[in-house]
């Protein structure tokens, strides 16, 4: 057994709200199941950096961080003061990529007590996964503009797929559908209209999907895809997607099951050479940030998908699983009994909510 380093790092807006929750509770789960968790707080990648240094994060930002054994991450963005593209690209993406984090895998669930937006659904009815391409795709800076600032200004933005890393997302997504039990794997694409990487996307699904005989394909083109998340949800169990078809799913989704404030993902280098970050779906909310409401669960549900993470690193101890199993039953017992915060009807704030959520953890 072994002590895991862990990075923390809130951002901007609520990320920095709800990271201190998340802890909160990741730290009762280390005392409760005996995990060795070591957390080190930075405040760069954050738009107070960037204001002050002129850059989102330090030039060793690489090195501090690749040692490491998990980030920890709230949410980056302050697009009042900071245009989104420079602080996300000089942050986030710049851990995706240069991580390798090719998996971004965000689960979709529709909990008791939690008012579905969609008519007829309980709880049970809605639960799948998005697992979303997260280095390539249409995420890239190749491109420009042409004769800017005149009427003859040309945009190109290119997208990038690479066969090696549609296979290895596809191979992910084919071997989680093989560990459920429907067995069920959509392909989202749109190999209609985008009549290059779409179709060879599909080939891809395809030629991967020879392995895995056991497991029904399903492609769909991206915009039915999203009527179908609204009307026919149960029919979904792991839907892969490109990194901007995922991103979008994966709004739409938790959109569905009640509200955004409760989604998590993983951002995973599954070959552990490289750290793997935990993180909310969501962003830094500036409508809301500095009022201490946001729902916390997105962050803490993303700790509970960190020491699963971990549970299977070759050195740790034992506790994580449980652990992970333990904080996701005392969200589920706390969406159900309350208190719940604004976003789904309650009157909680942050930390009444983040207690809660504690209290039942210690109780179970
Ligand atoms: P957002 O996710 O921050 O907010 C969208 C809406 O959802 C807002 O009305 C917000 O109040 C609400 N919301 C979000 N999280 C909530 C929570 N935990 N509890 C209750 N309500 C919640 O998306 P946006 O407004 O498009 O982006 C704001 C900023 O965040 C931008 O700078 C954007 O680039 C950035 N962003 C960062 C990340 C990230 O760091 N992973 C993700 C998305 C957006
Ligand atoms: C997400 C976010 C990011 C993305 C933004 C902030 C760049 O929306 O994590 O879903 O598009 O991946
Ligand atoms: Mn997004």
């Amino acid at each position: 057994s072994r002590r895991f380093n862990i990075a923390a790092i809130a951002g901007d807006g609520i990320g920095k709200e709800v990271l201190p929750e998340g802890r909160k509770v990741l730290e009762v789960a280390a005392r409760k199941f005996g995990l060795d968790l070591q957390f080190t707080p930075f405040e760069w990648a954050s738009c107070d950096y960037y204001l002050k240094t002129g850059a989102m994060m330090p030039p060793d930002w690489k090195d501090q961080l690749a040692g490491m054994d998990a980030i920890y991450f709230g949410a980056v963005g302050w697009p009042a003061t900071v245009p989104d593209h420079i602080s996300l690209w000089g942050s986030l993406l710049k851990f995706r990529r240069e991580f390798d984090q090719y998996i971004n895998l965000r689960p979709v669930r529709l909990f008791d007590g939690v008012p579905c937006p969609l008519a007829g659904r309980k709880a049970g009815d809605i639960d799948f996964y998005v697992v979303r391409e997260n280095t390539e795709g249409e995420y890239t800076n190749l491109g420009g503009i042409m004769f800017p600032g005149t009427e003859r200004e040309l945009v190109i933005q290119e997208s990038v797929f690479t066969r090696h890393g549609a296979d290895r997302v596809l191979k992910y997504a084919f071997e989680l559908a093989s560990a459920r039990q429907r067995k069920h794997l959509t392909v989202a694409t749109k190999s209609n209209g985008i009549a290059i990487s779409m179709p060879w996307w599909d080939g891809r699904a395809d030629a991967i999907g020879k392995d895995y005989p056991g497991i029904t394909i399903d492609k769909q083109h991206i915009d039915i895809l999203t009527a179908r998340f609204v009307l026919q949800p149960d029919r979904f169990d792991v839907v892969v997607a490109s990194n901007l078809f995922g991103d979008i799913l994966s709004d739409l989704g938790p959109a569905c099951t009640g509200t955004i404030g409760l989604a998590p993902s993983a951002n995973l280098n599954p070959e552990r050479n490289f750290p793997s970050l935990f993180e909310p779906v969501h962003g830094s909310a500036p409508d809301i940030a500095g009022r201490g409401i946001a729902n916390p669960i997105a962050q803490i549900w993303s700790g509970a998908m960190m020491l699963a993470f971990l549970a299977d690193a070759p050195d740790a101890g034992p506790g994580y699983r449980e652990a992970h199993d333990a904080i996701v039953g005392a969200i589920e017992q706390v969406l159900k009994d309350g208190p719940r915060t604004g976003d789904l009807g309650g009157k909680a704030n942050t930390v009444e909510a983040g207690d809660a959520i504690a209290r039942a953890l210690e109780a179970a």
